[in-house]
């Protein structure tokens, strides 16, 4: 099988490696890629905005199979483009991929089939938003609707501080993204990240993950794409798991088929378990990122099928075999990152991984041979241990042999399963 993977970050290269690993595979390009995806993929210099240069390529190597990794392409239509001329892709269409793209779709989705989220109502105008926020009190939560880089989220402590974001949303900060605002309750609880692939009919859960979000340890700071994630989520029991699967994932698969938009590819569901259960946060229609990184480290199938049967809509015969040894990824970004930050600097040395552990190429280039940091995270360094402790201590062992000057790293990534650990 010829197979085309779209996309340049950690989550890719971790992609690619377990792609790469498949019987199945007899060819594999990727676009853009970076230079860890190149030990697994020939890289194509294609601008992957052109959908129509894509296509052609495709057409060109006869390629039989196309993965998206990231949600921009996917947004803007390019799963449709490809599909247009007969393509396999993984990865939604852009009508269902709105449940990433647009925050209010995803919420009218929950509100028409009962599934449990924070209540909310959806504005177009600050003095109507800012009237409700001064009549539900704080904390509350104010998001632009559109995609924002995952900065179009406050959760407000103070009704103040949410009528400042809604001045900030309705003033351009988000740009197009902020043109209309959802305000939605705070719900308090602990966060975890639940995936499921889903062929528009079907779905397969894959496994659980919790992502570490803010800059700084002990989760304070800004917040980021992700500094860190570890696999299982222990708040993830099988009873939650079943709830989510029987209480979210499912009535949003029914949802998207009855409203004429079936959703195939990947669900990342961003839960908040609550006091009453799995609450939804938020869809992604995308593998996490650095979460892809721990999952792809547990999954003991191939992962190519898998991904065919999403897109072929075989996934009711399919089935997931996952190693219970958790897995658990930390990012080394560039100094200043989520701010500004140097690019091109030199990444003069990369541990070898050895079995059970990897070091993925986040944001990295080739420069003259040697390998620079071009990206705000740029590489993510994986481990799997018996306990989250055991996989925390091997990722930091193999993190202190990185020889990078400008690169930083949260020290205590898997900090609240350790502790449950320790308990
Ligand atoms: P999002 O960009 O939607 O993932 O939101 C970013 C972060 O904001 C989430 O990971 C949560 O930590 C937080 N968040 C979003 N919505 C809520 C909510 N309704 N209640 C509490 N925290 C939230
Ligand atoms: N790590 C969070 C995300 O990929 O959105």
């Amino acid at each position: 099988m010829k197979v085309l993977l779209i996309g340049s970050g950690g989550r890719e290269h971790a992609l690619a490696w377990k792609l790469a690993k498949s019987p199945l595979m007899t060819e594999f390009y990727a676009a853009p890629g970076n230079p860890g995806i190149a030990e697994h993929a020939r890289l194509v210099s294609l601008n992957v905005e052109d959908h129509e240069a894509v296509a052609a390529f495709c057409v060109q190597k006869a390629i039989d199979f196309v993965v998206v990794g990231p949600e921009a392409p996917l947004v803007a239509g390019f799963a449709d483009r490809l599909r247009a001329d007969g393509l396999k892709v993984f990865g939604p269409s852009a009508a269902a991929a709105q449940l990433e793209g647009s925050k209010g779709f995803t919420k009218d989705i929950c509100a028409r089939y009962n599934i449990p989220t924070g209540a909310y109502q959806r504005f177009n105008n600050a003095p109507k938003a800012k009237a409700y926020i001064r009549e539900q009190g704080a904390p509350i939560v104010v998001k632009a609707d559109g995609l924002a880089a995952g900065k179009g989220v406050t959760v407000a402590m103070s009704v103040g501080e949410a009528l400042g974001a809604v001045d900030d949303c309705f003033e351009g900060a988000f740009g197009a993204a902020g043109a209309e605002v959802v305000i939605e309750a705070y719900l308090d609880g602990e966060e975890a990240s639940f995936f499921c692939l889903c062929d528009g009919k079907n779905a397969l859960p894959l496994a659980t993950a919790q992502d570490h979000k803010r800059v700084g340890e002990g989760d304070t700071g800004v917040n980021t794409g992700g500094m860190g994630a570890y696999s299982p989520a222990p708040v993830m029991t099988p009873e939650m798991i079943e709830r989510t699967m029987k209480e979210i994932i499912e009535p949003t698969i029914c949802g998207m088929a009855e409203s004429g938009y079936p959703f195939c590819g990947v669900f990342f569901a961003g839960l908040m378990i609550t006091a009453k259960g799995p609450e939804l946060i938020e869809y992604n229609v995308r593998f996490g990122d650095p979460e892809c990184q721990v999952l792809m480290m547990r999954l003991k199938s191939d992962l190519l099928p898998l991904l065919l049967a999403a897109a072929e809509g075989t996934l009711d015969k399919a089935t997931a075999e996952w190693s219970d040894d958790p897995a658990l990824t930390v990012v080394m970004a560039s100094k200043g990152y989520p701010g500004p930050y140097e690019k091109n600097t030199p990444i003069l040395s990369l541990p070898e991984a050895g079995e059970g552990a990897k070091v993925f190429h986040a944001g990295t280039s080739l420069k003259d041979g040697e390998l620079v940091a071009t990206g705000g995270r740029v590489l993510n360094v994986t481990a799997t241990g018996r306990t989250v402790g055991e996989a925390q201590s091997r990722a930091y062992a193999l993190l202190d042999k990185v020889e990078w000057e400008n690169g930083f790293c949260r020290r205590d990534i898997g900090w609240r399963a350790i502790e449950r650990e320790k308990a």
